[in-house]
């Protein structure tokens, strides 16, 4: 910009503090950009770059301006990096061109909590990129019975607010791909989850103890839930997403403390699962609890051979321990489903196995068709009430 003290002129003064204040206004223009590669990052994939992304984030978290952390094409090897808040400004962008591999052995991030964490952040985007997290090792490790670590979450944000992802691709993730924990407004869209179907405990997205996240344009195929909706989780927005394979779109496993926030106003729309073990599914211990699940709506729901396409299952126990006579505190009510067609790969395609203690009620079943096997399918249900409209089969059993 040209420097005020030289311009003489009124209208070119005004002229010059116009732009002054238009460079203010648009963030990229005032941006400091730290490329990781001027800092040491290396794209050969081999050589360790942790340090030099760690350094690219200490100086965006002190810049006094937005900043922009920009990593170039190529494949980046990063072991498990912590990167902290609260910073000097509230607007940090990541800008991945390239990918970020995880280490080959799996041992090295193996007993991390997280490859990649955020914590105490306000104001970051993650825009574009692969994040590869080399997971098969572990998961051939599990299944073999051998003691082998848990796992890593690939990209982890903890108590964290006004955060964006965009357009970022998750791929073969140790154990969750992204964990949303303990944060207020999330926006994630046109996002990618890549794992084998039979990959354990890779969920997708994880969201708990968060409120206002929205998940958007996403497709998400992996071996547990596309999408998982654990306690404390308010005003949540799920719209297109494709799931598949995987265990659906998830909230639970809810009930495991005897106190425990509850989920409320959760919307999922626009939404197909193909070949998935379950649809829409709310999940309990059966075992006491403070928790609940309230104001849900499924709505547009495309169902392609799918093994448990409406499912509340409150008698969640496994090893059988812990859950006296099998009664969860959970208390679930107004859940609507509506507009969800396609078909069941069992016969059973609508299961309300809800609490003894706390029937699940205000279930609104709406517009819903589901078939097995070109047939109607079955519902079935136990201590669930609510009310029907429009056609549903299976024939309700509220
Ligand atoms: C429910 O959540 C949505 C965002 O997902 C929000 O727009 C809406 O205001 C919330 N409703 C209530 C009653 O809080």
């Amino acid at each position: 910009m040209a420097n005020p003290k030289s311009l003489s002129h009124p209208a070119a003064v005004v002229l010059a503090l116009m732009m002054m204040a238009a460079s203010i206004t648009s963030v990229d223009a005032a941006a400091a950009t730290f490329s990781v590669s001027s800092l040491g990052a290396k794209a050969d994939g081999r050589t360790d770059s942790t340090q030099a992304f760690l350094s690219a984030w200490a100086k965006a978290c002190a810049s006094l301006n937005p900043a922009v952390i920009y990593v170039p094409a190529g494949r980046f090897l990063l072991r498990n990096a912590v990167f902290s808040g609260p910073c000097k400004n509230n607007a940090i962008t990541f800008r991945i061109a390239g990918t970020l591999v995880a280490p080959s052995d799996y041992r090295v991030i193996g007993n991390a909590d997280n490859w990649l964490f955020f914590q105490h952040v306000n104001g970051v985007t993650i825009s574009g990129g692969v994040l590869d997290g080399k997971g098969t090792g572990l998961w051939g490790c599990k299944s073999s019975d051998q003691s082998c670590p848990s796992g890593a979450t690939t990209l982890g944000f903890s108590n964290s607010n006004n955060i964006v992802v965009s357009g970022l691709v998750s791929l073969n993730s140790q154990m969750f791909h992204i964990v949303i924990n303990g944060c207020h407004n999330v926006k994630m869209q046109g996002v990618k989850v890549i794992a084998a179907g039979n990959s354990p405990n890779t969920d997708g997205i994880h969201v708990q103890l968060s409120s206002d996240v929205t998940i958007l344009n996403s497709k998400i195929s992996t071996g547990d839930d596309c999408v998982s909706i654990g306690p404390g989780t308010t005003n949540l927005w799920i719209e297109n997403v494709a799931c598949g394979p995987g265990h659906g779109i998830s909230i639970g496993s809810l009930g495991k403390d005897q106190q425990e926030a509850g989920v409320q106003n959760v919307t999922v729309k626009t939404v197909t699962f193909t070949g998935t073990q379950n649809g829409v599914r709310i999940k309990s211990w059966g075992r006491p609890s403070t928790g609940f699940a309230r104001n849900i709506l499924f709505q547009h729901i495309v169902m392609t051979n799918v093994q448990n396409p409406i499912v509340i299952d409150q008698h969640y126990c496994p090893n059988n321990k812990g859950c006296p006579g099998q009664v969860s505190g959970v208390k679930v009510s107004d859940v609507t489903y509506q507009d969800i067609h396609g078909t069941s790969a069992t016969e059973v395609a609508v299961k309300f196995d809800c609490s003894s203690k706390y029937p699940c009620n205000r279930i609104r079943l709406q517009d819903v068709k589901l078939t097995y096997k070109n047939q109607a399918a079955e519902a079935s249900c136990s201590h669930a009430g609510g009310t029907t409209a429009g056609t549903v089969q299976p024939t309700s059993c509220l």
